[in-house]
């Protein structure tokens, strides 16, 4: 017998793909075991129920879509509801990842959650931008943020978002396929100098 629980009959959440992939593979490279990390827009939950499993980091999953905090739930995780970053407190986590939404706006798609778990705004990277702007807020001192671009859309104008909020951006992975090539991107908020301390 199915129901709603029934992930065949699961049209409302993301299913995972190379993107997720990707962006598994990338985190692993920056986590330390014992981190608290949010995953924002964690869809189905699987980045952080890997990350949990492979990088032995805690793992807060939130996203703006009830049914996919429903579908992490069922995976054991802690999730959180909210858009973006809001759900998390000031210096809180060690480290946050996010594989956005990042297409640009299709207004003959419906608009349903399954188009907000694709479309990043008129341009692609307004929900990305947002959530890079916010960052900061939420990491603890020497955290770090990684996140998905495409090239479907400006990765230097979110290159030079995440450096004019004082980020410094390196690429950690990349992955190319027929229409598009995918950057997994580290952000590290830049450390206080001495001078600053001492201000
Ligand atoms: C591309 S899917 C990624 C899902 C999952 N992390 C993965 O890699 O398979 C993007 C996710 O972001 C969520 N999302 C969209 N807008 C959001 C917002 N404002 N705040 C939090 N999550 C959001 C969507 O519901 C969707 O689950």
């Amino acid at each position: 017998m199915s129901g709603p629980s029934d992930p065949r009959l699961e049209t409302q959440v993301y299913r995972p793909a190379a993107d997720s992939t990707l962006l598994v593979e990338a985190a692993k490279q920056v986590l330390d075991p014992g981190w608290i990390v949010v995953d924002t827009g964690t869809g189905s939950g699987i980045v952080a129920d890997r990350l949990q499993r492979e990088a032995a980091v805690r793992a807060i999953a939130t996203d703006i879509n009830p049914h996919a905090c429903a579908a992490a739930s069922r995976r054991g995780l802690e999730v959180v509801r909210g858009s973006l970053l809001d759900p998390i407190d000031e210096a809180s986590v060690d480290a946050a990842v996010f594989n956005p939404p990042y297409l640009p706006a299709d207004d003959r798609l419906p608009d349903d959650w399954l188009d907000r778990a694709t479309t990043g705004g008129p341009t692609g990277i307004e929900l990305v931008s947002d959530w890079i702007e916010d960052v900061p807020r939420v990491l603890k001192p020497g955290g770090v943020a990684v996140c998905l671009v495409s090239s479907l859309t400006d990765i230097d104008e979110v290159v030079a978002i995440a450096e004019a909020t004082g980020l410094s951006v390196t690429e950690l992975a990349e992955r190319p396929f027929p229409f598009e090539r995918l950057v997994a991107l580290a952000l590290n908020p830049a450390e206080p100098s001495a001078v600053d301390q001492l201000a």
